[in-house]
């Protein structure tokens, strides 16, 4: 399976399977009732996505395993094989449609703004998402080769990667935080106390849980029990796209796993670019808890 190349679309390094069909994402035709789940890669996608599914569909996991997340919650960017070149996997999809994208504030399709959608965005700290992305590329042959740590970080520190930059997109986004339509999440807060976050998420649905539904969810969006959900784990995707014998999807699902992999050097490279680039930024993140 041939390694992508990243085309830049309006200064974003994208991969050219989902370059080539840009036209079709661009003119993407949201609905009023989408949802959508944004974030940078790895910032704990597949996390919220099985929240708001479980919340869409009353708590029922038997309702929420019958697909595989990447089924429940398609990828628009995504160009899936059998796909009518010139659309998107989503065209015929049934409303209401839950959404998944890794798009810029700036790249998502304006007609998702023009039709007052949600937007949830997931944010989580630049090093974990180092990490998380470093062995993401591994095994998955839909990015570019990482190469080795080093290599990888430079990459990502020069937003030579998937999607660019990740200041741009975190703070891109943060510019939003404030419109009633998104919502602005950490993937910290959401290990600090999930059920906080959920009902955070409640809310910006205009949801109402009794006790025990929210805590089902709590319960069933665990790292552990999703772990054994194979419903969460892309694991029928094929090997030779993506291997998780190299490194599984659900990898360790911690914050302050950079620790392990950083070194002292990189880390003080790291420390000065970031503050660098988040200078003047009212966005801040925990790298541990
Ligand atoms: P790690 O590689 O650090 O383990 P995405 O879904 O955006 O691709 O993000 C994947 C990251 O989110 C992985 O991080 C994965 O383990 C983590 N993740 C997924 N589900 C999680 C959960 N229930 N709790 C904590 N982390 C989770």
């Amino acid at each position: 399976f041939p390694r992508p190349t990243l085309e830049l679309i309006e200064g974003v390094p994208i991969i050219n399977l989902f370059a080539d069909n840009w036209a079709a994402i661009a003119s993407f035709q949201a609905r009023p009732d989408d949802l959508v789940i944004c974030t940078y890669p790895k910032a704990g996608t597949t996390w919220a996505s099985e929240i708001v599914d479980l919340i869409l569909n009353e708590a029922d996991p038997q309702k929420t395993k019958r697909e595989a997340i990447y089924i429940r919650v398609p990828f628009l960017e995504f160009v899936a094989p059998g796909v009518p070149k010139g659309t998107t996997l989503l065209a015929n999809a049934p409303s209401p449609r839950l959404i998944k994208s890794h798009l810029t504030v700036e790249l998502l399709p304006k007609t998702f703004w023009e039709n007052n959608c949600k937007i949830i965005y997931v944010a989580r700290n630049a090093k974990d998402v180092a990490v998380s992305f470093f062995y993401f590329s591994q095994m998955a042959r839909i990015l570019p080769d990482p190469g080795t740590w080093n290599e990888f970080l430079e990459k990502y520190m020069a937003g030579d990667v998937s999607y660019g930059s990740w200041y741009d997109h975190v703070k891109g986004w943060w510019e939003k935080r404030n419109d009633p339509n998104v919502l602005y999440l950490f993937y910290e807060d959401m290990k600090e106390d999930l059920k906080r976050e959920i009902r955070r998420i409640l809310k910006f649905l205009g949801k109402d849980f009794v006790e025990d539904v929210l805590d089902r969810i709590v319960h069933h969006t665990s790292f552990k029990e999703m772990k054994q959900n194979s419903k969460s784990l892309y694991d029928k995707i094929p090997t030779h796209v993506m291997n998780h014998k190299v490194s599984p999807f659900l990898r360790k699902g911690i914050t302050g796993d950079w620790k392990n992999h950083f070194t002292v050097a990189q880390n003080e490279r790291f420390d000065e670019a970031y503050e660098k680039n988040m200078a003047g930024s009212s966005l801040h993140f925990r790298t541990e808890l």
